[in-house]
């Protein structure tokens, strides 16, 4: 459903991807491994229709959108949950509101029911109504993490899932995204340490 063929990204002199080529289809996984400053989430903001490659082609569901303005691309770009590396949250909503409230145009209404299993799964049904400032570093990931889950989007990517986790929740982590995907998402997502991929259908060595 998302095919990324030959794509290369340049910032001024920084060459951050070089002719990359990534094909997912719906029910399988690819983890992108690498180490820091590879390309890895320059490559998955290509995949969520957040940033242009300089050269090669992105189709989604058969359509390039490579060329498409970017009215056209929002429409397209609702059928992925993305996870940034870095949480986006906002500090004046809950836990349970970050995953809920639409403020990022991609973000579905829920009536709360669906992000507050999404978070119970991922280990933080006592953390429902806590702000960002009282949530661990690896308990805003997973908060957005839940956010890019709601709905089931058709493709889910999420750059680095496992990063900032113990190996017990790091697993829990896994299973939920690997649970998702074998209820028919596509699933991308980014790693540094070489056994996060081992959950992963195909893997991609970046760098
Ligand atoms: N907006 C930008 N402007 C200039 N250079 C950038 C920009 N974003 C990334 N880079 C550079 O591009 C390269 C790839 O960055 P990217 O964020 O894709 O790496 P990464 O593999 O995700 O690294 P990390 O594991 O640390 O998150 C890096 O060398 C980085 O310095
Ligand atoms: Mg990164």
């Amino acid at each position: 459903m998302l095919n990324l063929s030959k794509v290369s990204k340049s910032y001024g002199a920084v060459k951050a991807l070089r002719e990359v080529t990534v094909k997912i289809d719906r029910g399988s996984s690819v983890c992108v491994v690498g180490r820091s400053g590879c390309g890895k989430s320059t490559l998955l903001k290509i995949a969520g229709l957040i940033l242009r490659p300089d050269a090669g082609t992105v189709s989604v569901n058969l359509v390039d959108v490579t060329e498409m303005r970017t009215s056209q691309r929002d429409d397209l770009q609702k059928v992925i949950g993305y996870s940034f590396q870095e949480p986006l949250l906002l500090p004046y909503l809950t836990a349970l509101e970050n995953v809920t409230v639409p403020f990022i145009k991609r973000t579905p209404f829920d009536s709360g029911e669906a992000g507050a299993r999404i978070l119970s799964d991922l280990g933080l049904a006592d953390r429902l109504s806590h702000f960002p400032a009282k949530l661990s570093v690896g308990e805003k990931k997973r908060v957005d993490i839940a956010r890019a889950l709601l709905r089931r989007p058709e493709c889910i990517v999420a750059d680095e899932p496992l990063s900032n986790l113990d190996q017990k929740t790091s697993d829990r982590v896994m299973r939920i995204l690997t649970d998702y995907k074998n209820q028919g998402s596509a699933l991308l997502y980014s790693a540094v340490r070489e056994s996060d991929a081992d959950g992963a259908d195909q893997v991609i060595r970046l760098g």
